[in-house]
């Protein structure tokens, strides 16, 4: 992995309500993350994530998936933008579409995304709502590097929350994007400090982490 240690370029695509943008936005505010966001790109004009951009001053393009006869056409236009942005990282947050080759080649190990679920355990969509039907105990977030593939990727860094008997959908994934703030801008910021190394399909952090995580979790108690 580049080591970067100066201000990372970020490109942040999005579909939506956009709040992992806000977060990295508040981040670098708060100076917890050295990051320029070039821009934000929507592939959908109505995305709430648009207008946060442009209050904060940041440049929002809209690129309508639906205009191109392919996703390679349009991952194309998508690599053209953000080159011509000067990306070094592209983030994906809570941005709906299956990339193609060609964006992944175009930005090897620099594309990043996050997933409502603790991967690999339950890619794809309504996550949450999977998690509570199959009486999972735990579930989580996930950042990491896009591959080819759904929800496929060298994992960065995770969150693990409770899933509670009665939780609803909307309880359990407000539970989850709380922790999806936190983590987002922890991984931009060990990638900008050059502390990630992806080898043979795993990612690695260089450098003193304060772990104390030797306690396993129950759910239900042991006794
Ligand atoms: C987030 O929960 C994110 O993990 C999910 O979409 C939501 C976007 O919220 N992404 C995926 O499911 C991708 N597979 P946001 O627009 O408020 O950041």
């Amino acid at each position: 992995m580049a080591a970067v240690d100066s201000a990372v370029n970020l490109g942040i695509l999005i579909s939506g309500h956009g709040s992992n943008l806000q977060a990295i936005i508040d981040a670098i505010m708060r100076r917890d993350l050295a990051a320029q966001i070039k821009i934000v790109i929507s592939n959908r004009a109505d995305a709430f994530g648009l207008e946060r951009a442009r209050r904060h001053g940041i440049e929002a393009a809209v690129i309508e998936h639906r205009r191109f006869p392919s996703r390679e056409d349009f991952d194309r236009e998508l690599v053209d933008v953000l080159k011509s942005h000067e990306v070094d990282l592209v983030i994906l947050a809570g941005f709906m579409r299956l990339l193609s080759p060609v964006m992944i080649q175009a930005f090897p190990n620099r594309i990043m995304n996050i997933h409502p679920a603790l991967l690999p355990a339950f890619p794809g969509l309504h996550v949450q709502k999977a998690a509570i039907d199959r009486g999972a105990r735990f579930s989580g977030c996930t950042v990491f590097f896009v591959a080819e593939g759904l929800d496929d990727g060298p994992i960065i860094i995770q969150a693990v929350v409770p899933v509670h008997p009665n939780d609803t959908e909307q309880e359990l994934s407000e539970r989850i994007l709380a922790q999806e703030h936190r983590i987002y801008p922890r991984a931009i910021q060990l990638y900008q400090q050059g502390r990630l190394e992806v080898r043979d399909g795993r990612v690695y952090i260089n450098g003193e982490l304060d772990l104390s995580l030797d306690q396993a979790t129950f759910n239900p108690p042991l006794r």
